[in-house]
């Protein structure tokens, strides 16, 4: 069943949420340069601290409290139940309490909360907050992107070679796609303006919908990761696709964003050839690989 949403609900939505995303990144910015407790989520460098669960918690009761029926789907909670999300046409809290939890760790002040509201399977609302460096943005389906309360709109270069792209080559840690990734990363190096790698995947999303980057890679990532960013970039003028040029699967985004079809097209042709030439090749790179890992 579909679920109706007026423009008023929305706006009441809306507001509700930019004032807990606002109250949360109080929290996270005071928190950024203190010591925390920092343990490991399965594999080892998917790290959690007693931030990421106390800013879930709070927004997921917050919203609970004002949205009875409503959904959520948030990182920590997820973790903690051990089984794959479900997405169904109710409205549902898509929540990264904080996204980028190695660079909190570190210090480095790269980090956002991400919250998206999908009503019907589609993304309504975004936030993506960097409390650190105050950059707040925006989008309600319809009504544009913001970043800081200005209108922000993508970058207007349609050829790759004049492209800076964001990509995260943490990804080659493990085995499935470390080829893939090295490689892409190496064309990419050669036939654009350079690569960028910031550590989250919500605030580099944003960066494709302000025009500080042409456009952005990144797989193995979760719908918290994707869901507020896809939704600004797609106000602010950009696409979102898979990597093989699809439409994005939000539970499980391999993802080019650009700022516009163009740059997009040229990525996922990229990764095309380069896949195909790594296929060839995949034999002679592996041992080579596989004798270096530790
Ligand atoms: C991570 C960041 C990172 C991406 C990882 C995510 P987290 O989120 O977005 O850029 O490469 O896949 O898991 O763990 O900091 O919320
Ligand atoms: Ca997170």
């Amino acid at each position: 069943m579909t679920t109706m949403t007026s423009d008023n609900d929305l706006t009441n939505f809306y507001e509700t949420v930019e004032i807990l995303a606002r109250d949360a990144g109080k929290v996270i910015a005071e928190a950024i340069n203190k010591e925390k407790k920092v343990s490991v989520k399965g594999i080892d460098w998917d790290l959690v601290t007693e931030y990421d669960r106390r800013v879930e918690e709070t927004v997921i009761t917050s919203l609970s409290a004002k949205f009875p029926s409503h959904k959520f789907i948030g990182e920590e909670d997820v973790a903690k139940e051990g089984k794959p999300p479900e997405l169904t046409n109710d409205p549902t809290w898509i929540i990264d309490p904080i996204d980028g939890t190695t660079n909190f760790v570190h210090k480095f002040p790269h980090v956002c909360i991400s919250i998206a509201l999908v009503i019907n399977k589609r993304v309504e609302i975004g936030i993506v907050y960097n409390p650190v460096i105050e950059q707040f943005f925006s989008a309600v389906r319809g009504r544009g992107a913001f970043l800081n309360g200005t209108r922000i709109r993508t970058s207007g270069v349609q050829d790759l070679s004049h492209a800076l792209v964001g990509m995260e080559p943490w990804l080659a840690k493990d085995e499935k796609h470390t080829i893939s990734v090295y490689s892409r990363a190496h064309f990419l190096i050669q036939r654009t303006h350079g690569i960028r790698s910031l550590g989250l995947a919500a605030l580099s999303l944003c960066y494709v919908a302000m025009g500080a980057i042409e456009a952005y890679h990144i797989e193995g990532i979760d719908p918290w990761d994707v869901a507020a960013g896809q939704l600004i970039i797609e106000e602010a003028g950009g696409t979102v696709v898979d990597t093989t040029g699809g439409v994005l699967d939000l539970m499980n985004p391999k993802v080019i964003a650009a700022c516009n079809r163009e740059i997009a097209e040229q990525i996922v042709n990229l990764f095309k050839e380069t896949d195909s030439i790594t296929q060839k090749k995949i034999s002679d790179f592996l041992p080579l690989i596989n004798s270096n890992a530790q």
